[in-house]
């Protein structure tokens, strides 16, 4: 049993994890033009605004909410007065809101890849296999946030912070729901996954759009008339 634990909750999300970070690193290097979203919005507009804005606005604010209420330990957030039960409670309503829209929108997304005749010419086996995996992973979450009420503080939030600090205690997972473990393991299988599909896009945000020069494409009359002149 020890090895059995040992091995799922420490020696696959090591794999899982090594996978994600070389496998990003090295399709960076080698792949820069297939870097991207491989957008579909040309084929069809109206059910992937929909879709994609449901979507990621429920997974961006999901994995913002993961990562301050998992890997911050819960002293630091006695110190500004927010303890464990408070703790849990604004996880509870803010994963309710972000997770309902994450399922809404990959739903969304799933049954346009599935049912429109373009985005479906188009698409992939891969791009299939991605938006399955985001559906199963983010249904397991919510699942677990409607039914699960598992106090997570004291047991995944160890556990996880030990994983990312290279002093992994599989040990803790014991007392963990069968739910929430697979929640947790799909998850780790997808940042596997992530690497060979679409999802290499998430580290290309455009954050520096917002603060590069603008370019003009008004040209200057004078060079308008020049060239008008050299035409004529
Ligand atoms: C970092 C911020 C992100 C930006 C700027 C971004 C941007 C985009 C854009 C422009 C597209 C193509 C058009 C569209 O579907 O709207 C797209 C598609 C997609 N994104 Fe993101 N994305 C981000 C984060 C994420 C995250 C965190 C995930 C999942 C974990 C994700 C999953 C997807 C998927 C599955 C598609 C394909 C949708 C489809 O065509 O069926 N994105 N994203």
């Amino acid at each position: 049993m020890d090895l059995f634990y040992t091995l799922v909750f420490t020696v696959f999300p090591y794999l899982c994890l090594t996978t994600f970070v070389v496998g990003h690193s090295y399709r960076y290097v080698t792949d820069r033009y297939g870097w991207n979203t491989r957008s579909s919005e040309f084929l069809e507009k109206d059910q992937l605004f929909y879709g994609s804005v449901l979507f990621h606005g429920g997974i961006l604010f999901t994995l913002a909410g993961h990562a301050a209420g998992l890997l911050v330990p819960q002293h630091l957030f006695d110190l500004v007065g927010i303890n464990s039960d408070a703790h849990l409670s604004i996880a509870y309503w803010s994963g309710l809101v972000v997770g309902i829209a994450a399922f809404v929108g990959s739903l969304l997304l799933l049954w346009r890849r599935l049912n429109n005749d373009r985005v479906k010419a188009a698409g992939t086996v891969n791009d299939l296999v991605t938006i399955s995996g985001l559906v199963i992973v983010v249904a397991m979450g919510l699942y677990n946030v409607v039914f699960g009420h598992f106090n997570v503080l004291d047991t995944v939030a160890p556990w996880i912070r030990g994983i990312v600090t290279f002093s992994p205690d599989s040990d803790l997972m014991r007392t963990v729901p069968l739910s929430y473990k697979l929640h947790i393991l799909s998850a780790l299988a997808l940042l596997a996954f992530s690497p060979f599909s679409r999802l290499v896009h998430i580290w290309s945000a455009p954050v520096f759009y917002f603060f590069r020069r603008q370019i003009l494409f008004r040209r200057k009359p004078e060079l308008t008339r020049k060239m008008v002149d050299t035409r004529s």
